[in-house]
């Protein structure tokens, strides 16, 4: 088991925290808030204008930055890391650049029934504006995609039907939010362009890079969307990456400052990809920052990362069904290793927001809602649920007081 609770400061702020809620955010180590502060009390400037010595400094942190994250999710090249406010921002960008210039009436727009309202809505409207068909996959009975079928731990996929030659975008989450399933995304974007080389694929990885190895070269998609609040990084920062052949034909996203190359009355000029997607002034603390997280991550290895999160995951459910077997409902794979560090749940007859109240009496903090993921919820037939979602400063203890709240808010409710 990993034991990093001492390079989370918040935990020597409040040490009864046992925070189960790093689906939604995750918590930030030492080292990455050192890094913002020393931008904020050493070099604050801003990028890519100024010559003197602090604008230079920030330029080149900001700059390594996009080298440490193409490197950490195996761009072919720099240009393809545009940095965003997050996940959401990174879709919507390509929705509205790429997705409203190619799309046209009967074109075809491909999500899932468990993408997060990010990676739904974004395309529902983008469908609703151009005339395309908006087309859902949905789920089979073990909450992973319908189109996918495990046998003796053998893959096997169908998307006959679901991708055709019409369907110009696919877009699809490769780790859930709500249920924790790992979609193969690798094997159905390579069988989605079989049918169709010409279909622009987008993986929302919100849930996946904060958790395990992302390679974008072996996913082979086009455009990848994660934040970096959810891998200890600052909020209001992300990561698009988009392949360059690609990013090099859109159309600019916002139009202002540093995406330029010349304005005249009678037109303007654009800057290269990635500048042509970041206008104005970004986050520059928190992309200086964000490399902070990933060498944190690195350094402590994402086999470990998994392995520790797999065993924290087991250990949940295991308590769960032990302590109160039929009166939980849990929702998500059966095969842990079809899983990330999600655990969600409901109990007959109590409602989730009321758990989570009496949890956070006891300084436990864990998730009651829709998530985010409404149509999901619509397809489990209840309104919310209860979700624990576990990271690496989290430990056996944490589920240990999970569970005793757990018997507390059920003693009480019931
Ligand atoms: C799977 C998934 N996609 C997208 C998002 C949106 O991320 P952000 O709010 O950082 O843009 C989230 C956030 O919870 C998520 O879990």
């Amino acid at each position: 088991m990993l034991d990093l609770k001492k390079d989370f400061p918040i935990f020597h702020t409040h040490p009864d925290l046992i925070y189960l809620d790093s689906a939604a955010t995750s918590l930030k180590p030492q080292s990455v808030i050192d890094k913002l502060h020393e931008y904020y009390t050493d070099f604050t400037a801003n990028i890519h204008r100024g010559i003197y010595k602090n604008a230079e400094k920030a330029t080149e942190e900001y700059e390594e930055t996009r080298k440490v994250v193409a490197k950490f999710i195996n761009a072919n090249r720099l240009e393809e890391i545009v940095f965003t406010r997050g996940t959401t921002e990174g879709i919507n960008l390509v929705a509205s650049t790429i997705g409203l210039d190619s799309i046209e009436r009967g074109d075809e727009i491909v999500v899932s029934r468990m993408e997060h309202h990010s990676n739904f809505v974004p395309w529902q409207q983008l469908a609703f504006q151009t005339g395309a068909d908006y087309k859902i996959i949905d789920l089979n009975d073990k909450y992973e995609l319908a189109v996918t079928n495990y046998e003796n731990g053998k893959l096997s996929l169908d998307l006959s039907g679901v991708i055709t030659k019409k369907t110009r975008i696919m877009a699809l989450t490769l780790v859930s939010n709500t249920l924790g399933t790992i979609n193969p995304l690798k094997e159905i974007i390579a069988e989605a362009k079989k049918i169709n080389p010409n279909i622009i694929t987008v993986v929302d990885a919100a849930q996946a890079v904060p958790h395990m190895k992302v390679d974008v070269q072996q996913l082979g998609c086009d455009f990848l969307a994660f934040s970096g609040h959810k891998m200890l990084g600052p909020t209001g920062v992300g990561v698009l990456f988009g392949r360059f052949e690609l990013l090099d034909k859109m159309s600019p996203y916002q139009y202002g400052g540093d995406m330029i190359r010349q304005v005249k009355i009678e037109a303007t000029t654009f800057n290269d990809v990635p500048h042509k997607f970041e206008a104005g002034t970004p986050h520059i603390a928190g992309v200086i920052a964000l490399k902070e997280s990933i060498r944190y991550l690195q350094n402590i290895g994402f086999e470990a990362i998994r392995r520790h999160e797999q065993d924290l995951i087991k250990y949940a459910l295991q308590a769960l069904s032990h302590e109160f077997s039929d009166e939980v409902m849990r929702y998500g794979p059966q095969d842990t290793g079809h899983m990330g560090g999600i655990v969600t749940f409901s109990f007959k007859g109590l409602h989730p927001h009321d758990i989570v109240q009496i949890l956070d009496e006891e300084n436990i903090a864990v998730r009651a809602g829709h998530h985010c993921t409404m149509p999901l919820h619509d397809l489990l037939g209840v309104p919310a649920t209860t979700r624990a979602s576990f990271y690496i400063y989290n430990n056996e203890n944490d589920v240990d007081k999970l569970i005793v709240g757990l018997k507390k808010a059920v003693k009480i409710l019931k």
